[in-house]
């Protein structure tokens, strides 16, 4: 592989949607931000300097960052933030990937505007495992806030209440011409008959689980968070906030100057933050280059893509299930078949109580909303784990005791407990090198069903079950797939459902475990494994660089 350098300048820029100017946070003054792209073996270099009052990391998603976790880039995980001023390298071997992924800020809510894609392809003389495409786009769904979405989640945090939904969600940084004063801001597909293009689809929104659709066009799933998959044909996709989907779209063989909208909008369950708004662009086939024999004259409205109704949680488990891996050779599944370490996570919603002289706006006017894995609502450290646990100085930053499975026993999908309450604290799991780990995450009704799309730093994991109600411990594990499981780095966990994933911890460090959903990542859905060095010298985690930002 070479080495690939790019420069971040994290800078205000002033940015107009829904006629709506506002300055916002950016790279580079774009929105959304450069796209990366490189070839798996690469070396990516990249310097980001922060030109903005904020504090700022960024995230690469994805990325498995084997033995480079310094530069994962969560805020107080692996690294202290690059403050004001301040700059940092990011520097690191893209190894054994390739595929689509994307970039983002990784703290507070500055992914709302800080993220762009992160293309990887193959090595130089290799090739996909379908037929090379006429042309590959990057599809990025993000969302339009006319609001600062750090001021949404910091009055969120203070009042206890939900947080303000966003304005609209944004194909490309589009949110196109079915939102008020929006027709000219419309991601327009240009293409050309009888060819087939790679879309690449990344969700970048922050909250929301999309639908997407395109009318009259099927599409062919061919990669899952950067995964290659057996491909499957389907009207309709769902992408959670953090997966990214490859998709092949076959154009019509001859449809002269003919246009389709190609529409997203939310999945929503339970009492998530949501809007039912949609996205639309709009798919165009070019004009022959004889056009002036066709008449422009019947402007017929666009037809559009029928999107399943908001809840639609049973089609949603039935498009999830069919991802497989390809399980080839070439692309073996490399599924751990035994399991050293198991743990059952609770996944949800809860609550704190409200401080004494406060008033607050959470559940029942009373309370603050929060978010747990196992009831234990996770505190952000005012240092880096990364740095705490590999200087051996955990004493008062976090402790080891995170419980493998909930505080609270209850049946997880039926009645509710009264006592919504978590724990909060900085707790992690800590893993010794290479240890095959197995986790079922189960979905809670506290507070109502509602999936969560659960993303795992450093690794990739393979969903091994699926399934709706409380996962049987005695029953469900007959029915695990361990031959082609799909691998990725994000699933949701369904609504009043479980999942259960396996991965092998070979790749030392500290790694994030949490929703995607940012409000529910702000109410504390998170947890760390710390994963020790193994005993060779290849197994070890090597020393910060000189850069490391300090707290
Ligand atoms: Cu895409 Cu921890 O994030």
């Amino acid at each position: 592989g070479i080495t690939r350098h790019y420069k971040f300048d994290i800078r205000l820029k002033n940015m107009t949607r829904l006629c709506n100017t506002k300055s916002m946070i950016t790279v580079n003054g774009k929105f959304p931000g450069p796209r990366i792209v490189a070839r798996e073996g690469d070396r990516l270099v990249v310097k980001v300097v922060n030109l903005v009052p904020n504090n700022i990391t960024i995230h690469w998603h994805g990325i498995r960052q084997l033995r480079s976790g310094w530069f994962d880039g969560p805020a107080y995980i692996t690294q202290c933030p690059i403050q004001t001023g301040q700059s940092y390298v990011y520097n690191f071997t893209i190894v054994g990937q390739r595929g689509t992924l994307f970039w983002h800020a990784h703290i507070s809510w500055l992914r709302a505007t800080v993220y762009g894609p992160l293309i990887i392809l193959p090595m130089q003389n290799a090739s996909y495992p379908f037929a090379k495409p006429y042309k590959e786009v990057p599809i990025t769904f993000g969302e339009w806030w006319n609001a600062d979405p750090e001021a949404v989640i910091n009055q969120s945090l203070r009042t206890g209440a939900g947080p303000n939904v966003s304005d609209a969600y944004t194909i490309n940084g589009l949110p196109g011409p079915l939102y008020n004063c929006s027709q000219k801001d419309t991601f327009r597909l240009k293409v050309k008959p009888g060819k087939t293009y790679l879309l690449r689809l990344i969700n970048a929104a922050l909250n929301d689980e999309l639908f997407f659709s395109i009318a009259n066009h099927s599409l062919t799933i061919v990669e899952a968070d950067a995964v290659y998959v057996k491909p499957f044909e389907t009207n309709v996709l769902v992408i959670t906030p953090g997966q990214t989907t490859n998709v092949l779209l076959k154009t019509k063989t001859f449809l002269p100057n003919a246009s389709f909208f190609m529409l997203a909008r939310p999945y929503a369950t339970g009492m998530g933050t949501f809007d039912n708004s949609t996205v639309a662009g709009i798919l165009q086939y070019e004009k022959p280059s004889n056009s002036s024999s066709i008449t422009a004259s019947k402007r017929r409205p666009l037809l559009r893509p029928t999107l399943p109704p908001l809840n639609a949680t049973s089609l949603v488990m039935n498009f999830t299930r069919k991802f497989r891996s390809l399980a080839t050779a070439k692309f073996p599944a490399n599924v751990p078949q035994t399991v050293q370490k198991r743990f059952f996570f609770t996944v949800g919603l809860g609550t704190n109580p409200c401080p004494k002289n406060q008033t607050c706006q959470g559940p029942n006017n009373s309370s603050k909303f929060a978010a747990s894995v196992n009831n234990v609502s996770f505190i952000l450290p005012t240092t880096a784990l990364l740095q705490a646990h590999f200087f051996g100085r955990s004493n008062g930053v976090y402790t080891a005791d995170f419980p493998s499975s909930p505080l609270q026993q209850f049946n997880y999908t039926g009645t509710p407990p009264n006592n919504t309450v978590v724990t909060n604290g900085t707790k992690v799991v800590v893993l010794s090198y290479n240890t095959s780990v197995e986790v079922v995450m189960q979905d809670t009704s506290i507070l109502g069903a509602e999936s969560h799309p659960l993303h795992l730093h450093g690794f990739n994991f393979f969903v091994v079950g699926q399934g709706f109600g409380n996962f049987n411990p005695n029953k469900d594990p007959a029915n695990f797939n361990l031959v082609d499981p799909v691998e990725r780095n994000t699933f949701g966990v369904p609504s009043g459902g479980w999942v259960a994933i396996r991965f092998l911890a070979d790749n030392p460090g500290v790694w994030l475990m949490h929703c995607h959903f940012d409000v529910h990542l702000s109410w504390g859905l998170r947890m760390a494994w710390v994963v020790q060095d193994g005993k060779l010298p290849n197994q070890k985690l090597p020393p910060p660089p000189a850069d490391y930002p300090k707290c």
